[in-house]
């Protein structure tokens, strides 16, 4: 796809490839995710054929070159999807972001040569699942406080790999993960490090599934690494560069959060604007009602506002492709603002649709459900008013 961004531009063009894949993923993801949400939320079940059928379609490795197994789009195609799916279904969109940002963004910018050709091909092309394993029992927002470590054999041939990690996303199911451990924990942040991890070797246990609120179709476990034994040349990125792997990461996944909160808030506000429309009380449809209308409003006009935020991240994400640049604040304050208008839209939602937005016959109870993690994973909003007000301070 040809860059839809220029370097100095202040908008973006959504040309017509973009205005094609948005057709098709929206046709998919009203067609064959829409149907199965509900009940996947309720069973907790890992939407495994449905996942396949996004890789079929090039959206689990979007921006990763085609040589690479990935679509070969840009910044703005991942975010379209990310919506797309998002409004459909919270959970598929979980594990879309995590694979795509988390997983193919980190192997793109740091792996080798051989370890594209081993981690990257198969995950982008959808084949196999990829995950990231940052946080700890005792370590989330302190990313650096942890207390897993990796020590090098006397051979020099493999790091020994022990220690639990907590909350990671499609751990249940995955086939490699990006694993963030201490080499050096004298260091602290700078004796991080990032390594590629096989499912399938002996020491990787996946441990206890988390009994979530919301995005319940999306796995989530915690992995014990016993003994796990890692062969040296599967390091990603230099000894000690794990944490800035980390974070690097992160401010792609914070873009992806923000697309996948605002299509859970289009999908309440959508659902909500044909239920102020329809439903009457006092003789007018509740959309009459100035109360429901203020509503309304705000509620409209904070998902544009959000979107905004995204594209103006998305334009930071396409500079920082050519100038290697940084993008941490754009993300942040994308990913800020949609996750709390996520939640601010969908309890509006709740609240206009009155009783039947507390059942779990009508999926407004859902997405009030599934939005608050996203202000919570990818870094709290706490953290992410921390990260922009560090930048705009000149502190660390
Ligand atoms: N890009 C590149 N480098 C970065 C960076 C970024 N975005 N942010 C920080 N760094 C670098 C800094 O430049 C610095 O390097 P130098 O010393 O060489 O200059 C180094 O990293 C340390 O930076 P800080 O001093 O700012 O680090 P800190 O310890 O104060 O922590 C923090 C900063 C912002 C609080 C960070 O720890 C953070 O973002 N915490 C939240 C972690 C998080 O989001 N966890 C959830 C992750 S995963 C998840 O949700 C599960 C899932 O599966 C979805």
């Amino acid at each position: 796809m040809a860059a839809a961004v220029e370097p100095t531009s202040l908008t973006l063009t959504l040309t017509d490839e973009h205005l094609a894949l948005q057709k098709a993923v929206r046709d998919f993801a009203q067609k064959e995710i829409v149907p199965i949400a509900a009940e996947y939320d309720e069973s907790g079940e890992f939407p495994l054929a449905t996942v396949r059928k996004m890789g079929e379609m090039g959206l689990m490795g979007i921006e990763v070159p085609e040589e690479y197994g990935g679509a070969g789009m840009d910044a703005l195609a991942y975010v379209l999807t990310m919506v797309e799916i998002a409004k459909a279904d919270a959970s598929h969109s979980t594990i879309v972001s995590v694979n795509n940002s988390l997983y193919c963004h980190g192997l793109m910018k740091f792996g080798t040569e051989a370890q594209k050709q081993q981690f990257l091909v198969p995950v982008a092309s959808g084949e196999k699942i990829g995950a990231y394993s940052l946080t700890e029992p005792m370590s989330g927002s302190d990313a650096a406080t942890m207390a897993s470590r990796a020590v090098l054999n006397e051979a020099g041939t493999h790091y020994v790999i022990n220690g639990r990690k907590s909350w990671v996303t499609s751990g249940p199911v995955a086939d490699y993960l990006v694993l963030f451990t201490m080499t050096e924990p004298e260091k602290g942040n700078k004796g991080i490090s990032a390594f590629l991890i096989d499912a399938q070797q002996p020491g990787f246990i996946r441990g206890k599934k988390e009994p979530k609120m919301g995005i319940r179709a999306s796995a989530t476990s915690e992995i014990v690494y016993d003994n796990y034994l890692c062969p040296v040349e599967n390091m990603l990125g230099k000894p000690g560069e794990g944490f800035k792997v980390a974070m690097t990461v992160l401010d792609a996944g914070r873009i992806g959060i923000a697309s996948q909160a605002l299509g859970i808030a289009e999908a309440a506000y959508e659902a909500t604007l044909q239920y102020a429309r329809e439903r009457t009380a006092f003789g007018d449809p509740i959309g009459a009602f100035q109360m429901t209308q203020a509503k309304i409003a705000d509620m409209k006009t904070r998902i544009e506002a959000s979107r905004q935020l995204i594209y103006n991240a998305v334009l930071a994400k396409e500079r920082g492709k050519k100038t290697g640049g940084r993008y941490t604040t754009e993300a942040s304050m994308a990913k800020l603002f949609a996750s709390e208008t996520a939640m601010f839209v969908t309890h509006a939602a709740v609240q206009i649709h009155g009783g039947i937005g507390y059942s779990k016959e009508y999926p407004v109870e859902r997405y009030f459900r599934d939005a608050k993690i996203t202000e919570i994973y990818e870094g709290t909003s706490e953290i992410q008013r921390l990260v922009i007000a560090r930048a705009e301070l000149g502190l660390r």
